[in-house]
């Protein structure tokens, strides 16, 4: 028998009533999905309350319809300005007419069935290295049986694929079994956005599928345990998520993933987010052994690099730490960029740099393991000197823009842990010694550079 409740009167209704009847009463507390040798779903098993039926096939909000048109119609001439937060805003309107427009039927289809299927369509396109050959074919119309013969993938396969991703408006349909590339296909020919899919949706995302479950488990608290995660849950790891990327063999495609998060923002050393100058150079210590910047978990050295190319004459040293492995990965940075294998829970072991910096680092952590990684970076701290820099969210409690929102989840699913708003960072910096001399900030979307100093005795 394969069961589900009805979601009525909570009586488990037979899904299959032909095979040999087994009748089972409802009961709150069945938690074991097999009964009997016999797949059991539980749905609902809490609701004695069911919404009109009616609704689930009426457009979201008709209502929101006509001022989404209008916004976004008064938002298409800002689109020729090159101004990255107008385009923005108009992207929310149109997914605003969008999800307006839909019907509840259709939303769950789309994330049950359609999205989905677009994953495993793109990630086939990128294995077979159907997006490179396309990408290399220029913008012209391609024939299935042209690409099936260049990356050997079955002919009918690949018309499947294809067939979804022009209905999805991935590609765009020329012809009969004829497609051509969007920007967005030609740019799955780049590792960053490529593997970015590999290893986020494929190496992690049972995290957040099947987070509920965990949530249920853990009586629904907040989690705040870097060592008990959904992620570690779904995958039945004991494992980070770093150390679990590396194990499947999608580490690189995670250090593709960071430098494809950092495309088209503003660097934070950019002068109009933060004066360096100002804040840093100013006062360094200019001898060439003197530590400049420690950039602490900073990956394969793209922030460094990045670094270096606005401020070439900088003093000191940039030196760069990272996992072993993750040192190992590197392919190309400027020798001038000390590499140094380096574990966050051990002795800083550069000491009274005029800058630690960390990027994306603390919020993969709940408050305790912060408090580690932390305090190996303030005992080597030089009192009057020494900064350290946080580039993070701010995240808002209100009008929270959906990146930053969308990144809490993964911390959520992945870590146990959190985006921070202000009030969160204030407490667990002064809690570890330091104190905030400044937040810099650009777009709404964009982490901000947290600029930090030893908290002087009172
Ligand atoms: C989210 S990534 C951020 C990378 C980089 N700072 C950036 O913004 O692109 C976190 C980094 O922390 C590193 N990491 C994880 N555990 C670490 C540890 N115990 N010691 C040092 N680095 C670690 C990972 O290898 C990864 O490169």
């Amino acid at each position: 028998m394969v069961a589900v409740t009805n979601g009525f009167d909570n009586r488990i209704v037979d899904l299959y009533p032909n095979d040999p009847p087994v009748v089972h009463g409802f009961d709150d507390h069945v938690t074991d999905p097999v009964i009997d040798g016999h797949v059991i779903l539980i749905a609902n098993k809490e609701t004695d309350f069911v919404v009109d039926a009616s609704i689930l096939k009426t457009p979201t909000d008709l209502g929101a319809v006509l001022p989404a048109l209008v916004k976004l119609n008064a938002g298409l001439a800002s689109l020729t300005t090159q101004n990255d937060d107008a385009r923005s805003q108009v992207l929310r309107e149109a997914w605003k007419l969008v999800q307006s427009l839909e019907t509840p039927r259709e939303t769950m289809i789309r994330h049950c069935w359609a999205q989905s299927g677009t994953i495993a369509a793109l990630n086939t396109g990128t294995v077979s290295g159907l997006w490179t050959t396309m990408a290399k074919n220029g913008d012209r119309p391609q024939k299935i049986d042209e690409l099936a013969a260049a990356t050997r993938v079955d002919e009918v396969l690949l018309g499947r694929l294809m067939r979804h991703l022009a209905a999805m408006q991935y590609i765009v349909e020329t012809g009969n079994d004829e497609y051509k590339t969007t920007n967005f296909t030609k740019a799955m020919a780049h590792p960053f956005i490529a593997d970015s899919h590999l290893a986020m949706c494929s190496g992690t995302s049972a995290g957040a599928y099947q987070f509920h479950e965990f949530a249920e488990e853990n009586k629904f608290q907040n989690p705040i345990d870097a060592f008990d995660t959904s992620m570690q849950r779904a995958y039945r790891t004991e494992k980070d998520m770093f150390q679990w990327l590396q194990t499947i063999g999608y580490g690189e495609h995670f250090n593709h993933h960071m430098q494809a998060y950092g495309q088209g923002r503003i660097p934070w050393m950019d002068p109009s987010l933060y004066p360096v100058q100002d804040r840093l150079i100013n006062g360094a210590d200019r001898s060439s052994e003197a530590p400049f910047i420690v950039d602490i978990a900073g990956s394969v050295g793209h922030d460094l690099a990045t670094f270096l190319k606005y401020h070439p004459d900088h003093p000191g040293k940039l030196i760069l730490q990272d996992l072993p492995k993750v040192i190992g990965q590197i392919k190309h940075l400027d020798s001038t960029i000390e590499r140094m294998e380096y574990d966050f829970h051990t002795p800083q072991p550069v000491e009274g740099a005029r800058a630690y910096f960390l990027h994306s680092v603390l919020h993969d952590w709940p408050d305790k393991v912060c408090n580690s990684i932390l305090g190996n970076i303030t005992k080597a701290m030089k009192p009057g000197y020494s900064k350290l820099l946080i580039n993070e969210n701010v995240i808002p409690r209100t009008n929270a823009h959906w990146e930053m929102t969308s990144l809490d989840m993964v911390m959520l699913t992945l870590f146990s842990s959190r985006e921070r708003t202000e009030d969160d960072w204030k407490i667990l910096l002064k809690s570890n010694g330091l104190e905030i001399v400044g937040i810099w900030q650009g777009s709404q979307a964009w982490e901000s550079l947290i600029e930090c100093e030893l908290l002087t005795e009172t």
